[in-house]
Parts: C-alpha cells; sequence; structure tokens
C-alpha cells in the first residue's frame, strides 16, 4: 500500500539541507528485496507552484546503476526533478518509479534514497562519525551494524582518519565527503547528488570529481541522479546527460553523443562551447557527410540528425577542433581575421572573425602568437564537426 506523503513534507519551502536529512530519517532497515538495483523513471512529470510549471512533461530513464546528469542554467528545474524523486515535492501529473515500484505517493523516508546537497547540511553539534550513523540510528540499526557502516562509508570517501572531527573542524570538501558517507551508509539504490561541488573551489572540485568516479567504480550498482549546472562536471561523470531548460528536457543522450552531435543550438552551446556558422544547402555525399555553403565556401561535416537537401542548418565546430593552417584555401577552409589572442597557461585561446561571425580556436600555446588583424586560415576535419538544426530545442 503507498503510504500518503505527509502533508508537511509537501510544503514547497522546506529547505534542502532539512530535506536532505530528512531522506534518512525513521524507517525500517531496508529489506533482502530492497537491495534490489534500481533504474529511475520519470513519466511525464510535472511540477507547478502555484500554477506556474516549473518542471514540465518530464519523461526521462536513469538505468540501474548508471550515473545521469540533469545540466542546465539557473532556474531551469533541476532541484524540482530531483526533489520530485525524492518525495519532497509532489507532481501535479506524471509518475515515478524506482526499480519497479511506482513512489509517486510514498513518503520520502520509505523511498532509500540517499541524498547530498550543494551546503553540505551537516549536523553541527555531532562528529563526522555521529553524522554517518544518523539514518541507521533511526532506522534502529545495531550497534555492529552502525559500526561497521560508518566505518565504510567513511573509508569509501577517505574519511576515515576525520570520524571523531566536528563539522567546523573539516574543510568544504571534507564535509561534502562526509555528507556523501551518510547518504551512503544506509545503503540506498539511488543517490541524488544536488550540485554538490559547487560551494567547492576549483581545485578540491577536481579532485572530488575524481573521488566520485571512483566512489561509482566502488558501488558500480548505485543509480545516480546528479544535478549540475557545470558542464565539465556532467561530461566527467555521466553516462548520459539531460539538458534542461525552462522546466523542460530538450536533450537527453550518451554523453559523449550528445557532445559530439548536439541535437539544437542550445545543447551545442551549454555543453561544451562551441562555434555555430549558419550554413545552408545540405548535400549528401556519403559515409555519413554532407556539403554545406557558408557564404563562398563549401564546407564538409557529419549529418547524424539526417538534416535533408537544401536546409539551413548550424555547423557546430569545437575551438579544439579548428586547426591553424598554412597558406589559404584548400579543403574545408575558412579565411579570418585575428580579434584576440588569449595565453591561458596550457592553451591559446584565439578569437577570429569569420566573415563577420566571431569563431574561438583553442591550441597549444604558440612561441609567437599573431598580432590583432592578422588574416589566418583555418581548417577542420569533416568528422569531428556536426550539422546541427537551427532548432532552439523547444
Ligand atoms: N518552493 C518553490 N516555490 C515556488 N517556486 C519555486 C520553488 N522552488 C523552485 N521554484 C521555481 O521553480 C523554477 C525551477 O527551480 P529549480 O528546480 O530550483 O531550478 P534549478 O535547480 O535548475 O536552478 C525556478 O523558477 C524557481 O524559482
Ligand atoms: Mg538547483
Amino acid at each position: 500500500m503507498a503510504t500518503p506523503v505527509p502533508s508537511h513534507l509537501l510544503r514547497s519551502d522546506i529547505a534542502t539541507a532539512g530535506e536532505a536529512r530528512s531522506a534518512l530519517s525513521t524507517a525500517a532497515a531496508p529489506s533482502l528485496a530492497d537491495r534490489r538495483v534500481r533504474g529511475i523513471g520519470f513519466k511525464d512529470v510535472t511540477v507547478a507552484y502555484g500554477g506556474l510549471v516549473v518542471l514540465d512533461a518530464l519523461t526521462l530513464e536513469v538505468r540501474s546503476g548508471e550515473i545521469v546528469a540533469l545540466i542546465g542554467p539557473s532556474g531551469s528545474g533541476k532541484t524540482t526533478a530531483l526533489r520530485a524523486v525524492a518525495g519532497f515535492v509532489r507532481p501535479t501529473r506524471g509518475r515515478i518509479t524506482i526499480g519497479d515500484r511506482d513512489v509517486t505517493n510514498i513518503a520520502p523516508y520509505a523511498r532509500n534514497i540517499g541524498m547530498v546537497v550543494q551546503n553540505y547540511a551537516l549536523f553541527p553539534h555531532m562528529r563526522a562519525e555521529e553524522n554517518v550513523a544518523f539514518g541507521l540510528r533511526a532506522r534502529g540499526a545495531s550497534q555492529a551494524v552502525l559500526r561497521e557502516r560508518v566505518a565504510e562509508s567513511l573509508r569509501l570517501v577517505g574519511m576515515e582518519a576525520y570520524a571523531k572531527r566536528y563539522p567546523r573542524e573539516l574543510s568544504g570538501g571534507q564535509q561534502q565527503r562526509v555528507a556523501i558517507a551518510r547518504a551512503l551508509a544506509i545503503r540506498p539504490q539511488v543517490l541524488l547528488l544536488d550540485e554538490p561541488l559547487s560551494a567547492l573551489d576549483a581545485q578540491i572540485r577536481r579532485s572530488m570529481l575524481d573521488e566520485l568516479a571512483k566512489l561509482h567504480r566502488e558501488l558500480p550498482s548505485l543509480t545516480v541522479l546528479y544535478v549540475t549546472h557545470d558542464q565539465t562536471e556532467a561530461l566527467t561523470l555521466a553516462d548520459h546527460i539531460g539538458i534542461m531548460r525552462d522546466g523542460k528536457l530538450i536533450a537527453f543522450g550518451a554523453s559523449r553523443s550528445l557532445y559530439r552531435h548536439p541535437p539544437n543550438r542550445f545543447s551545442a552551446e551549454f555543453l561544451g562551447r562551441a562555434n555555430l556558422l549558419p550554413v545552408t544547402s545540405v548535400q549528401p555525399i556519403g559515409r555519413g557527410l554532407a556539403e554545406v555553403r557558408f557564404g563562398e565556401a563549401v564546407l564538409a561535416a557529419t549529418n547524424p540528425h539526417g538534416l535533408p537537401q537544401g536546409a539551413d542548418c548550424l555547423l557546430c565546430v569545437r575551438p579544439h577542433d579548428l586547426r591553424l593552417r598554412q597558406g589559404e584555401g584548400g579543403h574545408n577552409a575558412l579565411a579570418g581575421i585575428v580579434e584576440s589572442v588569449q595565453w591561458q597557461g596550457e592553451a591559446n585561446s584565439i578569437v577570429l572573425d569569420v566573415e563577420g561571425h566571431r569563431l574561438r580556436l583553442t591550441c597549444a600555446p604558440l612561441g609567437e602568437p599573431p598580432e590583432p588583424g592578422t588574416p589566418l586560415a583555418l581548417a577542420f576535419d569533416p568528422h569531428v564537426v556536426t550539422l546541427v538544426p537551427e532548432t532552439s530545442g523547444d
């Protein structure tokens, strides 16, 4: 029997930190059957606040043991989607499943999920080990189980040496590790991460990314829904990526293929920086390639979306796929004028004007970077550039 969501958990103003904790609170210890590997399903899930739709008919599957990243600008509905899985917000329409169980009307504590939010959300008056033990205690775990699980969870995040510390005695990155250990201690089938690295500085974020990837290798059956606005995090960790915009899922696919072959302008610009050139007159030339016109130039590119002959579309070329080239002309060549050159340590970033369009190129540091105003020829391999339909993604 489905347990109705208690009304106090349906208030839309619950602090997310409180939610992360209350997802851990009282419930029976998971039975053996509950430990089955599980995926997450959204079917036509719509959430509205005061009549305003903020999540619009989301249909998405996170397969068992997979990491799916939901990525999108602030306000696009990512957190709302996560809260709907956790049970902190009730959809106005649609169903949510975990494994083969429809959890749409099931209370948060009975969903057996672990959740980590941006701002650590540890109990300040408890040591790290007590924080990690919290959910287990609430579930009435025995002392022996408690000890074993706390040690195991702290080990998984490399924090065994810090068990006795209070949150104030830990750095931001360490606190977030403890928060992850706390979410894992209940052995959830589903781990929900809402911008878990956003509050950390760049260097720690990178090492935490490696840690999260390692964690998933150690727990391959854990299903993870990872919300972020950071494309590097999504591309590094996720098997599949969903791109959100204005409450809608506007693209979904395997990370590599979504990056390589974005299905619309917004995806191309949001996931990795893309140069987009308006081109016309698609003409298939075999091997998945098509010929297009950009002004006077005839260029070849891959056509993964099967754009029809004569269509207007965009040529998507990533900054690191553009090559500087000696001399003029040749196959797949563009003529540009240097606007600016930026030295970025590991790379040079060059902005060029190509017939009124601004293109960015990144390359290994140049001995003598070109001066602004220098004409340069650019070229690219047709197999690494993609034709994108000229749609906004709606
Ligand atoms: N409790 C709430 N009450 C009213 N509006 C909300 C509430 N939570 C979120 N929203 C609105 O829903 C939209 C999506 O928010 P959210 O899911 O938090 O986006 P994201 O996580 O992608 O930044 C935003 O416009 C936000 O203002
Ligand atoms: Mg959010």
